[in-house]
């Protein structure tokens, strides 16, 4: 009975699959997602095979209605899967032969070697564009929180230490720099996937007269001049896995920010920090401790950071030792790279709602960056500019530093006859240093935290962003 169902196959077998092979082989239960690139993929190359006068017209325009409504069928839900028939393809092209009699031509000049290779890559570039979507919004609820908090300074760490201050702006445009990155990223992702390999066949190609460039065009594999992009290697188009890992990797990476900015996250909705109230609906209370919010969705986004190199980390090791070609292992290559994308796409999504529904608390951050031990350096600065070499300045500031902490007062409270004592170039203005307004004022370079440059990057976003 399995063998009835196996037509695109059976033909030399004279037994079908046991019932456990056929469970272990299926693909259908994860690939069928690939559907509607399947029959784009299927309409494209029935249309290059009436071109080139493989098929007739009528045949062509009747495979063509036919995949319309196995597409609206399977759109609707309606259509019976089976996993008798192993995976997407053979699960439509049956559907369609049931139809439509002139789909037993379908697979003319195809292998579903190439044809899962054209699915994929076609998958991957509408992948890319929704996640490169996605990431636009996750920047813009970042740069609304950063528009919302335009003069909130806090302190920049370094090794988790207090290190000098910057605009709240300042660090959460670093988030804006991180996911530009992954935007970036994937449309190179998107660009490598953009190359038909349709006509590689199962190895070595076909004898039959194809037009690889009509496919390559009809489907919307062409360069930015139009020009069909067709793979140069048959053998290398049904075993190149490389865009798989390309788009886990920079899923991967994508996570590894995610994390970074989790981290910072779950840092300041602790009570030590306290720099922001995270929303309610994005986080969890505890069980026992009636006190407790937790900021689950920020540890969330840590923790699949971990899965998203998992899947990265699972496909270079299916493709590594791989000899040529195809070979069924590959058939594994799916789940970890649709799970790394509906992953993404879904932090990306907690992101962009954890973020939006931030509350800065400006008194903590007020209260953290009054720490005039934050502008040392600014004081270094100071003896720089009345002529001291840095790394005297340095050693002299490091003295005031110890000076101020042996008399148990803060850095700004010594008086000048006290420094005055570690060094002789500490004039009475020595303690404007310690103006946090005009020591921001100061940073005025390309990339650095004061207020003009921070205002050109509010400036330079909204425009990126929209
Ligand atoms: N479901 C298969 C996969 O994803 C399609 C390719 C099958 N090719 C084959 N020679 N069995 O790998």
């Amino acid at each position: 009975m399995a063998k009835k169902a196996q037509a695109t196959w059976g033909g030399r077998f004279s037994a079908g699959p046991a019932e456990l092979m056929l469970r272990f082989s299926e693909s259908v239960s994860f690939d069928r997602r690939l559907a509607p690139f399947d029959i784009a993929g299927s309409k494209a190359h029935s249309a290059m095979l009436a071109q080139v006068g493989l098929i007739t017209k009528r045949e062509r325009d009747a495979i063509h209605r036919g995949l319309d409504a196995v597409g609206r069928d399977i759109a609707a839900g309606k259509f019976q899967w089976s996993t008798k028939l192993e995976d997407v393809h053979m699960n439509i092209e049956q559907a369609l032969t049931r139809r439509v009699p002139a789909a037993a031509k379908l697979h003319t000049a195809r292998s579903r070697n190439d044809q899962v290779a054209t699915d994929m890559r076609l998958y991957f570039k509408a992948a890319c564009a929704e996640i490169i979507g996605k990431i636009a919004a996750a920047q813009r609820a970042i740069l609304r929180v950063a528009a919302k908090n335009r003069d909130v300074l806090i302190p920049g760490y370094t090794h988790l230490q207090r290190a000098q201050p910057v605009f709240l702006a300042h660090h959460l445009f670093t988030y804006l720099e991180m996911l530009q990155r992954d935007a970036q990223r994937f449309a190179v992702v998107a660009d490598h996937a953009n190359w038909c390999p349709l006509g590689s066949g199962a190895i070595a190609g076909t004898t039959l007269p194809i037009d690889r460039e009509f496919t390559a065009k009809t489907l919307g594999f062409v360069d930015a001049a139009g020009r069909p992009r067709v793979t140069q290697n048959s053998m290398d188009a049904v075993s190149d896995r490389d865009g798989f890992i390309e788009f886990a990797s920079a899923c991967a990476l994508t996570g590894v920010h995610f994390s970074r900015m989790a981290e910072d996250l779950i840092l300041w909705a602790s009570q030590e920090f306290k720099f922001v109230e995270l929303p309610d609906a994005f986080c969890t209370g505890s069980s026992l401790m009636p006190q407790k919010k937790n900021p689950d969705s920020a540890e969330l986004l840590r923790g699949k950071s971990a899965r998203l190199q998992g899947n990265l980390h699972t496909l270079l090791v299916l493709a590594k030792g791989l000899p040529l070609t195809y070979n069924r292992d590959l058939q594994e290559d799916k789940p970890p790279v649709f799970d790394s994308h509906d992953q993404t796409a879904l932090c990306l999504e907690v992101l962009a709602g954890t973020f939006a529904g931030m509350v800065v608390e400006k008194h903590k951050c007020a209260a953290a960056v009054a720490d005039p031990a934050l502008l040392a350096t600014d004081l270094a600065d100071y003896l720089v500019r009345q002529g001291v070499a840095f790394r005297a300045a340095h050693h002299a500031v490091g003295a005031v530093v110890k000076l101020a902490e042996q008399r148990g007062v803060a850095l700004d409270r010594l008086t000048h006859a006290e420094v005055k004592t570690v060094h002789p170039a500490f004039g009475r203005d020595w303690v404007t240093s310690f103006h946090l307004a005009k020591a921001m004022a100061r940073r005025t370079g390309t990339g650095m935290p004061g207020p003009a440059q921070v205002a050109r990057q509010f400036k330079r976003w909204e425009k990126l962003l929209g």
